[in-house]
């Protein structure tokens, strides 16, 4: 690798925060990305990391995620700024061998730190690291707008929101079978927001923060960004119906949602059927 910008996971870690730039769901410094290295990734961009900082101890823990590394946005960065200045706007930091700690050993330049939302980032790793033996690498949270508005018009129930957004696009149900989670308004940043979520996806590959945005999980950045964007456009889909003040006068009906999870194979949520 002649930089560390070649390796092939910093590359797929920038064209997802692009990807999410130009969709509109990261004004100003909004949202955060955090990917869970490979050994083979962490070994191609050894060679450029620096002399390590000092270790910062984190309120969460989990030992599952001891000796891991991350590359991870920066608390403050703009998605705007990832492609044009990677090396203040993204970080590569190591996890210490108790899982409570972090140290930078690449980019965050000039006092950059990780994402403020790195407590949730790093229980919601561990969570679905535990839940998908291993495979899940990519924790993603986005200000997407149509899911932010319709946490203005919904109950915040799990069943609502996975109902409304199963019924609103035929790949939903098949794309998210076990449906989406919803955190309540919560100050963001903390532990109580991080212990929150990570609740939530114990069960979901999803959660919504109402008037906030949405949090997704996936083995790699084609899986999480294609759930993210499957997730906001059946949400656009649902409020602008609603929006028409036309009568719903059709929906994709419980039976039909049953007909597609059996020939899709995929095991739907049955507590969110009627
Ligand atoms: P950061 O700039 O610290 O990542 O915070 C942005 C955000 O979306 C907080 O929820
Ligand atoms: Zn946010």
């Amino acid at each position: 690798m002649s930089g560390i910008l070649q390796v092939p996971a910093m590359q797929g870690f920038i064209r997802m925060c692009m990807d999410g730039w130009y969709q509109g769901w990261h004004e100003r410094n909004g949202g955060n990305l955090t990917y869970r290295m490979t050994e083979e990734d962490v070994n191609q961009c050894r060679p450029f990391f620096h002399a390590l900082g000092s270790w910062v101890q984190m309120d969460v823990q989990a030992e599952n995620l001891a000796g891991e590394y991350f590359i991870t946005t920066g608390s403050g960065k703009y998605f705007r700024n990832v492609e044009p200045d990677p090396s203040h706007s993204l970080g590569i930091v190591e996890i210490n061998g108790e899982g409570n700690a972090w140290r930078i050993v690449w980019g965050l330049e000039d006092g950059g730190k990780p994402t403020s939302e790195f407590p949730s980032h790093f229980m919601n790793h561990s969570v679905r690291k535990e839940a998908t033996n291993g495979a899940n690498r990519v924790i993603y949270h986005c200000h997407a707008t149509n899911v932010i508005t319709l946490t203005y018009i919904l109950s915040l129930t799990d069943r609502d929101f996975s109902r409304a957004l199963w019924q609103s696009a035929t790949e939903c149900p098949v794309v998210f079978p076990e449906g989406v989670g919803v955190c309540p308004w919560m100050v963001p940043g903390g532990v109580d927001i991080a212990r929150a979520t990570s609740e939530k996806m114990k069960t979901y590959q999803a959660a919504i923060w109402a008037q906030h945005g949405l949090f997704v999980s996936g083995s790699d950045f084609d899986t999480a960004f294609g759930l993210a964007h499957t997730i906001e456009k059946s949400a656009e889909i649902y409020w602008k119906v609603l929006a028409s003040g036309q009568p719903i006068r059709q929906t994709i009906t419980d039976d039909a949602l049953r007909a597609i999870a059996k020939d899709f194979g995929v095991d739907l949520n049955k507590e969110f059927l009627e």
